[in-house]
């Protein structure tokens, strides 16, 4: 691996040439089952054939515009995205490039929303303990981590953390003199594919409206059908006021978003806010595809029972090295009694030309986390779970 690298990845001993579908191939020709989408970004898998064509045919045509001018590849990408999260009642949308950025925006808006109409002072932002948000200095703020807050101060001001699930807490911590939003992840991934439970989220809900705080939720790893329905947040039955997701969202060209409801939708004005390269025609183009192939009632029920077949396989086993298999569609949780790290290295290492490598993902010392891509096939699970299990 190139020494010019600044050391912040705990890289794998693998470099990876090619993908298909849902396998990726090293620079030795050796095969690996891809169980984690690049941290659920492959969502349509490796060179899915018409992500291809719209990205080449694209870049063909018409790589970037800047946002003085128009695009109709991008319009079409927005409309068709807030189109898919309208039944939420999300109205529009601003488009960058990754999940924090998007995060960052969110954050913009609760606070503009909160000081044009009350004034000065209520400005904090509510997040989970655990929780995952970015990496840049606010939404390392919004983080609720005491282990991301250290060596970059000093952070961005104005974010508060509670217990998730404690709604004696939340109900506390929603001041509603002070605090301009909640952001949440429906179902958080980083720190363990732990989800939110419908009370807590119903509750949420119920404070935010009364207050006059926005309800926001982070779904930029459990957004785009990755639990089975198109957003995670539409099987709590909420209408939040503003959404991020990324990820996913192309299929694996960088581009994220920020969707406002009624309520923030005209929030943001001219000057307020901006992105080079936000909605840039290629990631548009490639969006297109993963919006017309995922926001499909067919193929999120595939998601769906995918997932059950995925966590009932494990729960079959019994296994005493099982601790506890949790999840949603294919966003799945698998707390094991020993240290993750390692048997992510094996899955990999013990790869050769007769028995594939498995790409896994840790969430927490001891959690496996799984997110394959969407078109894995019944019988790639079953393969890559036959790995699992004999690595355990
Ligand atoms: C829930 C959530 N929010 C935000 C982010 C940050 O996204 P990005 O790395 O694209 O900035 C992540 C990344 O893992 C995430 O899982």
């Amino acid at each position: 691996m190139a020494d010019v690298f600044m050391n912040t990845y705990h890289r794998l001993p693998v470099t990876f040439a090619k993908g298909e579908g849902a396998w990726l191939t090293d620079v030795n020709g050796k095969k690996y089952l891809d169980f984690a989408s690049g941290i659920a970004v492959n969502c349509l898998g490796h060179a899915y054939p018409p992500l291809v064509k719209a990205i080449a045919e694209q870049a063909a045509k018409l790589n970037h515009v800047c946002n003085y001018y128009q695009s109709d590849v991008s319009a079409a990408f927005a409309e068709k995205l807030v189109a898919a999260c309208a039944g939420v009642g999300l109205k529009k949308v601003f488009l960058g490039n990754s999940g924090a950025e998007a995060n960052e925006g969110a954050v913009k808006i609760a606070r503009k929303y909160s000081l044009v109409k009350y004034g000065p002072g209520r400005h904090q932002i509510v997040t989970l303990k655990g929780s995952f948000h970015g990496r840049t200095i606010t939404t390392l703020s919004a983080t609720g981590q005491d282990n991301f807050h250290k060596d970059f101060g000093p952070f961005t001001e104005g974010f508060a953390y509670v217990q998730s699930g404690d709604i004696d807490a939340l109900d506390k911590a929603l001041d509603k003199t002070t605090v301009a939003g909640f952001l949440v992840e429906a179902i958080q991934g980083e720190s363990g594919i732990k989800p939110q439970s419908a009370e807590y989220i119903a509750a949420a809900a119920k404070f935010c409206a009364e207050r006059d705080i926005l309800l926001m939720f982070d779904e930029v790893q459990c957004g785009m059908g990755r639990t089975g329905t198109f957003l995670a947040c539409e099987s709590y039955g909420v209408k939040p006021d503003v959404i991020t997701l990324a990820k996913g969202l192309s299929g694996g060209i960088p581009v994220g978003a920020v969707l406002t409801g009624e309520k923030a939708a005209d929030v943001l004005q001219v000057s307020d806010h901006g992105s080079t390269f936000g909605g840039n025609p290629i990631a548009a183009a490639a969006a297109l595809v993963v919006l017309e192939t995922v926001n499909n009632p067919a193929f999120l029920k595939e998601i769906a029972r995918k997932g059950e077949k995925f966590q009932s396989i494990i729960k079959s086993w019994n296994s005493p090295k099982v601790k506890e298999v949790r999840g949603k569609g294919l966003m799945i949780g698998v707390d094991i009694t020993e240290d993750a790290w390692p048997l992510l290295e094996k899955a990999i290492t013990r790869a050769d030309a007769k028995t594939p490598g498995l790409l896994m993902l840790s969430a927490g010392a001891k959690t496996l986390r799984f997110l394959p891509p969407y078109i894995v096939s019944d019988a790639e699970i079953e393969q890559g779970l036959e790995l699992l299990k004999g690595l355990l």
